[in-house]
């Protein structure tokens, strides 16, 4: 069936205002019985978790290491995810309410120490621009562009992720991860007119399409470079299986195809189109993809992979939705499989119910499996990009864009 004539057999089900992120407002006519349930049960555990956050001045990462301060690499996730209920029910409740949490980042802006500024900034200060427009936040973004790009090395053609780490032997390492920051990158350059940071984010992609990449579209979490010559020095590990020949660390294959699809979305170079269609076909066609498609936390771990990340699951079924939109030839499948790994996290096997599970919405996520931290847990950023996913899914399904041009 063509995509266009499903989604006008699906069936109308309540009527509410919807503002995509970057786009005018307009009221939702196809809002899915299982979507609506899915934002009512994100929003009353957002509720919920709300008076210790308001408390504390600091954001949700996990049950196991609880409300952080804004340095950690998931401050931003929380705020970000009141954006997106802000975006989806349009009640100045979440817009004041996320206004307030946004603000307890505000120091994050200068913050050189790692690539993670675009995951603290552009997630909460990033989201509430595009919502809002408040002149404050586009100078928090433009700085922590600035921030970020003080670790560009123009001799290894990327941003520094870490800092160099002796005990293993690491002088400039740079993880997949560090794809997602790009897209701060991108909307600094937009708003400030200045190409740099748009360059470094171009200069970094292409590096990680080099050397961070096997033949068959997966990576490592990690690649060391040397930042007097600019040569690869090795792939390694840190997250995921632990040898980092054959690793395929689900969360880290996620971030690969949402950063590849945002490279698309902001350059229009088809390269970045091929490519996050590669890693895409690796994902979608893996032995290892259990049947509701929420992955394990490895593809390749040579054990029985028992353990789930559905973090994984949430980033790539939200990246799959925005691909659905560029594939000329795969936008179907792209838009079935996204759907399918929603829905598969909107029922009871993954989305708690309100007043369970610390306040997190979605169980079943791993921080760190060789680790042994925040295994089978939970984790904000998998409420985040479940969030973003169903925000694009419903904006995709009334035929609204997902972004403005
Ligand atoms: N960016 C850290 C992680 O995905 O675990």
């Amino acid at each position: 069936m063509k995509l266009n004539t499903k989604l006008i057999s699906l069936a109308a089900a309540g009527l509410m205002a919807f503002s995509c992120t970057n786009v005018e407002s307009q009221p939702i006519k196809n809002n899915p019985q299982w979507v609506k349930q899915a934002m009512e049960t994100v929003e009353q555990h957002t509720k919920n978790m709300l008076p210790r956050v308001l408390e504390s001045k600091q954001t949700p990462r996990s049950i196991e290491r609880g409300l952080r301060p804004s340095r950690d690499w998931t401050s931003g996730f929380y705020p970000g995810t009141m954006w997106y209920l802000y975006e989806y029910t349009q009640d100045n409740f979440w817009k004041e309410n996320a206004e307030t949490v946004t603000e307890f980042l505000v120091e994050e802006q200068y913050n050189t120490d790692d690539h993670d500024v675009g995951f603290r900034v552009y997630c909460s200060y990033g989201n509430g621009y595009l919502l809002t427009q408040n002149p404050e936040y586009k100078k928090v973004v433009i700085q922590a562009a600035k921030s970020l790009s003080t670790r560009f090395n123009e001799k290894t053609q990327t941003i520094q992720s870490w800092s160099a780490r002796k005990s293993r032997d690491w002088k400039f390492p740079v993880i997949i991860d560090n794809m997602m920051n790009l897209e701060l990158l991108f909307e600094a350059s937009k708003l400030s007119g200045d190409n740099h940071f748009a360059d470094v984010s171009v200069k970094h992609a292409n590096q990680t399409m080099k050397y961070h990449y096997r033949e068959d579209y997966s990576c490592p979490h990690v690649v060391d470079y040397d930042p007097e010559t600019g040569e690869f020095r090795r792939m390694d590990w840190n997250n995921g299986f632990c040898d980092p020949k054959v690793a395929a660390w689900s969360r880290g294959q996620s971030w690969g195809l949402y950063g590849y699809t945002l490279m698309f979305r902001e350059t229009k170079d088809k390269k970045y189109l091929d490519f996050a269609e590669k890693i895409a076909e690796f994902l979608l066609n893996h032995p290892n993809m259990p049947e509701d498609m929420v992955p394990y936390w490895d593809y390749s771990c040579p054990k029985i992979p028992t353990m789930r990340d559905a973090s994984a699951g949430a980033i790539m079924g939200s990246a799959l939705l925005e691909l659905s939109t560029y594939s000329k030839k795969n936008g179907e499948k792209y838009f079935e499989a996204g759907e399918k790994i929603l829905k598969s996290l909107a029922s009871e096997n993954y989305l708690a119910k309100p007043g369970t599970n610390g306040d997190f919405a979605i169980m079943h996520t791993t921080g760190n499996y060789m680790g042994g931290s925040e295994v089978n847990g939970t984790l904000s950023y998998a409420d985040y990009y479940f969030t973003e996913g169903l925000c694009r899914y419903l904006k995709l399904i009334n035929n609204q864009p997902l972004f403005k041009d």
